[in-house]
């Protein structure tokens, strides 16, 4: 068993070297989906349609105010497996798709329920229950389409906290993706392969992700994290604003007074994948205390990673 385990560990390691030596021979399928259709409809931003959007794969409907979220946080309780937070980074949390008045649809299509644990367990209002994921997790369907520069990415900013990853990425896409119609399966064209859409989803949200350098926005006007100093929420909110063009949702933890999490909310001209972003005022009100002084702490030091090169 044992000799049988080692050279399954040396035929692995073979065909990860032979992989990285044909990698320039082999074909990486593309995620893209099938937007010829958009080219003879009108353009416009999702939520500022004066018309019917008739083709749904051209623009996000419902769900047109598009809000690419964040977190910070000081640990993962994942550590000692290397599931680390990225020095001088923010983390990706996920890319909803939120109806023009701010409510929002969630876990639209079970034929694409992938969160090995439902959050919430049942659909409002009538309870349905729905049902946790029991297969493969989402990270391979990464793998499956060859996009390990892409898994890589999301091991570094997509972070979870006391669970895998996958299971957060996997939540994130059936929870949220799955309201939203350009990433419908139909946009995917008559050459669609399953999970092109869950890939092109991660692309998109990690697109949205760097349209919002939250560390260096702060960072730029003197607010980094600090367990000595404290910042007013209006600084941070002032910050963001200027820089964005719009308020974002600020959220915090500790009854308000340990910044958490930030919302940029945006109308979206074209697709959710390629459009262009424009950031629009938060429709939900801050969590944060506006009296108070608010905590931007510290990372834990073994919480952190650097991850701006390969060691
Ligand atoms: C915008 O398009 C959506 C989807 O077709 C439609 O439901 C909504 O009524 C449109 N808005 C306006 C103001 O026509
Ligand atoms: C339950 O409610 C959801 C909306 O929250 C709806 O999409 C679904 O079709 C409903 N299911 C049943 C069985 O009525
Ligand atoms: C792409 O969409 C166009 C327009 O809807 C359609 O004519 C074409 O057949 C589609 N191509 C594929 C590969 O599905
Ligand atoms: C929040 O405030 C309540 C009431 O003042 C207090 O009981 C609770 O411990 C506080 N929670 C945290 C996380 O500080
Ligand atoms: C967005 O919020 C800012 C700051 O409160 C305000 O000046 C601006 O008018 C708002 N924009 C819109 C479109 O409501
Ligand atoms: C800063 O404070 C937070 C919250 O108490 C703690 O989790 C973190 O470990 C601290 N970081 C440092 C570097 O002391």
């Amino acid at each position: 068993m044992v000799f049988l385990a080692g050279l399954a560990a040396f035929v692995a390691a073979s065909v990860a070297l032979t992989d990285a030596s044909l990698a320039g021979l082999l074909t990486i399928p593309n995620t893209y989906g099938n937007f010829s259709g958009c080219a003879s409809q009108p353009s416009v931003f999702s939520c500022e349609n004066t018309t019917a959007i008739k083709n749904t794969c051209c623009s996000p409907t419902p769900g047109g105010l598009v809000l690419a979220t964040q977190f910070w946080s000081t640990y993962t309780g994942l550590e000692k497996f290397g599931q680390k937070l990225p020095k001088a980074s923010w983390t990706l949390h996920g890319l909803w798709p939120d109806n023009c008045d701010g409510s929002f649809g969630q876990y639209c299509d079970f034929s694409r329920q992938y969160d090995p644990a439902p959050s919430p367990k049942t659909l409002t209002p009538n309870g349905t229950v729905i049902p946790p994921w029991t297969g493969p997790n989402v990270g391979t369907f990464v793998k499956a389409f060859r996009r390990f520069d892409l898994l890589d990415w999301m091991n570094k900013y997509w972070i979870n906290q006391g669970a895998p990853n996958a299971d957060f990425w996997g939540h994130e896409f059936s929870k949220h993706a799955t309201c939203t119609s350009t990433f419908d399966v139909k946009c995917y064209g008559d050459d669609y392969v399953e999970h092109q859409e869950v890939v092109d989803f991660f692309e998109a949200a990690r697109r949205a992700f760097n349209m919002f350098p939250t560390y260096d926005m702060l960072a730029s006007y003197g607010i980094t994290p600090s367990n000595k100093t404290q910042y007013a929420l209006a600084d941070i909110t002032n910050a963001l604003t200027q820089q964005t063009g719009a308020v974002p949702y600020i959220g915090c933890s500790h009854n308000g007074t340990a910044l958490s999490e930030v919302w940029y909310f945006n109308h979206v001209f074209g697709t959710e994948q390629y459009g262009r972003f424009k950031a629009v005022n938060s429709t939900t009100k801050s969590t944060c205390s506006s009296t108070q002084p608010i905590w931007y702490y510290e990372r834990t030091k073994t919480s952190e990673t650097e991850v701006r090169f390969l060691p």
